[in-house]
């Protein structure tokens, strides 16, 4: 039988595990898949983003299982690449590579104030909840009245949503012990969200925006004045998909709502964008601008600052504009879109010429947008273009045959597709007895010390 392919594939969220299910179903070349992950864990945003109050979103982990039991696939888990290994030494112990690092950063508002204690990105709040074991020794002080969400999109409500949650309805989640007794023991009484375009060129989904108003312990308002549209988001609205039409018609419900006296309120304000955030020592308050909102000369409607502003007392500041990615050493780097630089998923040079043998998919190639669904597609058309390279002989040689031999020698510790196992199964013990999908380990230390347990008789699968 003829020799398989060796693909290493960076990266374990939705774009890598999609990746690596369809080269595995290859049988023309056969193809074996090195997953390489910083993270002891896999499954990316699906672990550390996905809202903990969303578990039937996370359990498309169980079809990633399911594509790390096929032969020939690895999981090679506290591997940096940058940090551990280079791209230059995958380069020539593969005979492909493919970058599946998500967007590992936040995109900048750019105003004053933007740095101030009390001000902190999306991502930060999302990773500090979710457990991820970078970003728990975070403070984020929820003592105060109101806190400001800038952005409409669905991560934006996530943040808006996860601060307004009760004791119950977190106690049946993975939410970090911290985070559960941070935000049930808050003091903010409203949360604010703020939209630089009006509700129809909101970014989120309906199904999530109609959850805002289904809260326990938040009632959700808004102005009816809002919905006022403009002659150009009458035309889009008319225009739009059913998502935006359902969106504006529960939006329109929710402007018929009263408080009801629940302690908490989440508050929808559009076309407004923050200027400045300020503040002596830490956040005190958010300078807006009023924006009106007109089509551009392409067609597109656009937010264009007025002179009205006004200034909205608050203690902490959540900037939820997007995500971002960031380069990585020996790939050229788009800083604008934040991507690594390709064709349809072939990987560019800084010249802009093919690079053999380098591919991406999921957010690291088109930009952090999309489900997780949609890195399905994306990450199949870069395999496609991956095989039919490897079936034109476009690959080049490898010298090599895999990290292995590199990174013991360097002493780094890969935690292999048992060692998440076994994580996973520590997890999920101490979530069974409180009703919990799992109770998430959060630091280095105890992710690999869970790692180094084995069950008896059993050794490792390499
Ligand atoms: C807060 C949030 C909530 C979301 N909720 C939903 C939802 O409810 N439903 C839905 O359908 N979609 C949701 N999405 C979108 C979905 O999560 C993304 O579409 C998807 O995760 C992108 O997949 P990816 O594989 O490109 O990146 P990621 O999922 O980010 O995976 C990238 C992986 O690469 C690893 N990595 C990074 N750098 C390196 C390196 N140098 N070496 C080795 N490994 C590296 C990271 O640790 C990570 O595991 C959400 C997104 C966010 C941000
Ligand atoms: N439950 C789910 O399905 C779920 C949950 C979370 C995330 N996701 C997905 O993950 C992806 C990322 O979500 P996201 O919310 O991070 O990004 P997003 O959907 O792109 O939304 C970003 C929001 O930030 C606004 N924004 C950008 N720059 C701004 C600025 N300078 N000032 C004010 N506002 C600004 C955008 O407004 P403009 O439109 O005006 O640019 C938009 O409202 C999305 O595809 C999302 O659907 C899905």
């Amino acid at each position: 039988m003829a020799e398989a392919l060796r693909v290493a594939i960076v990266g374990s969220g939705p774009a890598a595990f999609y990746a690596a299910g369809q080269l595995l179903a290859s049988e023309d070349p056969r193809v074996e898949v090195d997953l390489i992950e910083r993270l002891p864990t896999p499954w990316g945003l699906v672990r550390l983003g996905v809202a903990p109050d969303h578990p039937q979103l996370k359990s498309v982990s169980k079809a990633f299982e399911k594509i790390a039991q096929r032969p020939g696939f690895r999981f090679m888990g506290n591997v940096e690449v940058g940090r551990d290994v280079t791209h230059e030494e995958l380069v020539e112990r593969y005979d492909a590579v493919l970058y599946a690092v998500g967007s590992q950063t936040d995109r900048r508002l750019g105003i004053p104030g933007e740095d101030l204690p009390g001000s902190w990105a999306a991502t930060e709040l999302v990773a500090w909840y979710n457990g991820h074991p970078d970003f728990q020794d975070l403070e984020f002080d929820l003592g105060v009245e109101r806190a400001v969400v800038v952005g409409n999109g669905n991560v934006a409500l996530d943040v808006a949503r996860m601060l307004a949650l009760t004791e119950e309805e977190l106690a049946p989640t993975d939410t970090t012990d911290r985070a559960i007794a941070a935000i049930v023991g808050s003091g903010i009484r409203e949360i604010l969200v703020l939209g630089r375009r009006g509700p129809v060129q909101a970014a989120w989904t309906s199904t999530e925006l109609q959850e805002m108003g289904e809260l326990a312990g938040a009632d959700v308002l808004l102005d009816p004045a809002e919905l006022e549209l403009e002659p150009e988001s009458e035309a889009e609205l008319a225009a739009s998909s059913n998502i935006v039409q359902r969106n504006v018609e529960i939006l329109r419900e929710f402007a018929t709502r009263v408080p009801t006296g629940k302690p908490r309120t989440v508050r929808l304000r559009f076309r407004t964008s923050p200027v400045a955030i300020l503040g002596e020592e830490r956040v005190e308050a958010v300078e807006i601008v009023r924006n009106r909102l007109e089509a551009d000369a392409s067609g597109r409607v656009v937010a264009v600052a007025t002179d009205e502003r006004e200034v909205i007392p608050c203690g902490i500041v959540f900037r939820s504009v997007g995500y971002h990615g960031v380069p990585l050493p020996g790939l050229a780097y788009d800083e604008r879109t934040g991507t690594i630089p390709n064709e349809a998923g072939r990987v560019l040079d800084v010249e802009g010429r093919r690079l053999p043998g380098v591919y991406a998919a999921g957010w690291i190639k088109r930009g952090p947008t999309g489900v997780i669904g949609t890195n399905k597609k994306d990450a199949t058309e870069t395999v496609e273009l991956l095989l039919e390279d490897a079936r034109n002989g476009a690959l080049p040689d490898r010298a090599g045959d895999g990290i292995d031999e590199l990174l013991d020698d360097r002493g780094v510790e890969v935690v292999m597709y048992m060692g998440w196992e076994a994580i996973d199964a520590a997890e999920r013990g101490a979530g069974e007895p409180f009703g919990r999908p799992r109770v998430k380990l959060c630091t280095w230390d105890e992710l690999l010390d869970a790692a180094r347990v084995r069950p008896r008789g059993q050794t490792p699968r390499v």
